[in-house]
């Protein structure tokens, strides 16, 4: 496995000023030499669903571990050598300096053969990438958790980073839907963020299986059984755009403002920090600009979803 470090001593590697100020193709080049790449080794494998799997892994390098921070809705690039490298929100609480933990999808190439290796394999990742939900902004309101599918992956950091602050905010409600009950990820833990944190679970699936005994129905089903304050409620949504199109709009009518619903784009990426453009809408780079962005810019970018 090659080694993807480049650094600069004593610059910044994190990159959220970056991330929102005005395009610069210089700067952007500059980034490239501050990014840092680091050997992990997975220490653990659970087998969540058919195709889906979490994976924790463990910057091998102390003292990489220790400088090693991110923000909830960051992603990374996820190399297995020989394959190639992926983006993947990391789906652990940014609390954890021990470990990270991703939830992948066996899709194609590299997370099929990501779903062959086991324990001890080393990889590497590059980042943390990507703009971040605004937790600090979300202070003293009520929070709408809104997942479809794998969207849960990226709304488990932020879950974790309002589970570790539940006294910073209002009343705290996830809403979840799946095509059919074998597909709900979690469920455990939601469980424990209940009882503990009153941190309050609603999921819904598409197909009643397996004696699920459940809601039925679609996503948008559920918001009858949250009350919504609109003056004071910020939402994050995550899953295929389809849903979250259908979401957003139910929110901008029921009067939440467009700017305080956030939502992750995802689009095929290559570089993760402004180089290949593989990830460009418009002139708006999905993985410096984004991956978060407020409703509102979703909405003025041309064919974003
Ligand atoms: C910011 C970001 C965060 C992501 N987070 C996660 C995550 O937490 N967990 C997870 O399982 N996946 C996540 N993804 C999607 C993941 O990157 C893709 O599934 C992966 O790149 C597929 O690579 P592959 O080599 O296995 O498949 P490929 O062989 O490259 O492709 C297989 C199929 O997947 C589709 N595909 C490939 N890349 C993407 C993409 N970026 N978005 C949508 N469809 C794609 C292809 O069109 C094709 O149909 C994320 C993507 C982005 C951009
Ligand atoms: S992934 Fe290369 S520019 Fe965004």
């Amino acid at each position: 496995m090659h080694d993807l470090r480049f650094v600069i001593p004593g610059q910044d590697i994190n990159r959220e000023d970056f991330a929102s100020s005005v395009p610069d193709f210089n700067q952007r080049s500059e980034i490239m030499k501050t990014e840092m790449g680091y050997k992990c080794a997975i220490t653990k494998i659970v087998s969540l669903t058919e195709k889906e799997k979490l994976f924790q892994l463990r910057i091998i390098d102390s003292r990489e571990r220790n400088i090693f921070r991110f923000k909830p809705g960051q992603f990374l690039m996820l190399e297995l050598p020989g394959y190639g490298e992926v983006p993947i929100s990391i789906s652990s609480s940014n609390s954890n300096h021990e470990f990270l933990e991703l939830c992948i999808r066996k899709a194609g190439h590299v997370t099929s053969a990501l779903f062959t290796v086991g324990e001890g394999t080393h990889v590497a990742i590059r980042g943390p990438f990507g703009s971040a939900f605004p937790m600090d902004e979300m202070t003293g309101n009520n929070i709408l958790l809104i997942a479809g599918g794998l969207g849960i992956a990226p709304l488990r950091a932020p879950l974790f980073w309002i589970n570790e602050h539940r006294d910073r905010f209002l009343n705290v409600h996830v809403l979840y839907g799946v095509k059919d009950p074998s597909q709900l990820l979690f469920t455990d833990q939601f469980d424990e963020w209940e009882i503990i944190n009153q941190i309050i679970l609603h999921s819904i699936v598409e197909r009643a299986e397996n004696g699920w005994n459940g809601k039925t129905g679609i996503i948008t089903d559920l918001f009858s059984d949250v009350s919504i304050e609109q003056s004071k409620t910020y939402a994050i949504v995550c899953g295929p755009p389809v849903m979250f199109k259908v979401v957003c709009r139910y929110l901008d009518r029921i009067g939440i403002p467009m700017n305080r619903m956030f939502v992750s784009l995802e689009r095929r990426m290559h570089c993760g920090m402004g180089k290949c453009c593989r990830c460009m809408v418009g002139s708006t780079f999905t993985c410096i600009d984004g991956p978060v962005f407020d409703y509102w810019s979703v909405m003025n970018l041309k064919e974003a979803i």
